[in-house]
C-alpha cells in the first residue's frame, strides 16, 4: 500500500513552506503520496500513515502553531511515525550553544511525541523584515542576515525518513 504521508508546516515569513514543499518532494520521489499544507488549515489526519511537522523558531520557541498541532492531533500522532524539523538561524549563531538550545526548543515544542527523526536546518533572515530592535540585536550578537537554506541538507534528511517510518 502506498504511504500517505502529511508534511504539515507552520511559517510567519515563507522560509519554512518552501523548506516543506522541498521535504514533501523527496518524499513523492520515494514512492509516498504526499501532502503538503500550512498545519492551521488542517482538520484531520484520517488517511495518513505518518506526519512530517516543521516549523521556525522565534524568540527561543517553536512557533506557536507547532505546540498547538500537536495538542490538537495528540491522540493520533502517538499512534503514527512522526519527524520533526526546525527552522532557525541558530546554526548561524557564532554562539556555540545556540543549536543544542533550538533543539530543546523544538523537542518541548512536540513533547511527548518521539519522533523517528528530527532536525533543525539553516533559515533564512531577511533584514527588511525585521524590526529595528530585532536588526541591532542581531548586529550585536554578530548574527548574520541571509538564506542560508541548504537544500542538499534539506533532501538528504527527507531522503532517509520513509525508511525511518518504516511505512
Ligand atoms: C524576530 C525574529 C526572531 C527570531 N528568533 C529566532 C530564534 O530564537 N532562534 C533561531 O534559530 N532563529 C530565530 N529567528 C530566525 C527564523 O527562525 C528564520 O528567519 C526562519 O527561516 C523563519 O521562518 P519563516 O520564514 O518560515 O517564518 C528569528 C527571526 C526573527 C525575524
Amino acid at each position: 500500500m502506498t504511504a500517505r504521508v502529511l508534511v504539515a508546516y507552520a511559517t510567519r515569513n515563507g522560509s519554512t513552506a518552501e523548506i516543506a514543499q522541498a521535504v514533501g518532494r523527496e518524499l513523492e520521489k520515494n514512492g509516498a503520496e504526499v501532502t503538503v499544507a500550512d498545519m492551521k488549515t488542517v482538520g484531520s489526519l484520517e488517511g495518513y500513515s505518518a506526519v512530517v511537522i516543521g516549523g521556525p523558531l522565534y524568540m527561543g520557541s517553536m512557533d506557536k502553531p507547532v505546540r498547538l498541532f500537536v495538542a490538537k492531533f495528540l491522540a493520533q500522532l502517538t499512534e503514527m511515525p512522526v519527524a520533526a524539523f526546525a527552522v532557525g538561524i541558530a546554526p548561524q549563531d557564532p554562539k556555540p550553544e545556540a543549536v543544542g538550545s533550538a533543539m530543546e526548543a523544538l523537542r518541548k515544542a512536540i513533547v511527548p511525541l518521539s519522533p523517528v527523526s528530527s532536525v533543525l536546518f539553516a533559515g533564512k533572515l531577511d533584514p527588511a523584515k525585521v524590526s529595528f530592535l530585532m536588526r541591532r540585536f542581531m548586529e550585536m550578537a554578530k548574527i548574520p542576515s541571509g538564506d542560508f537554506r541548504n537544500w542538499d541538507a534539506i533532501a538528504a534528511w527527507a531522503d532517509g525518513l520513509l525508511e525511518k517510518m518504516q511505512i
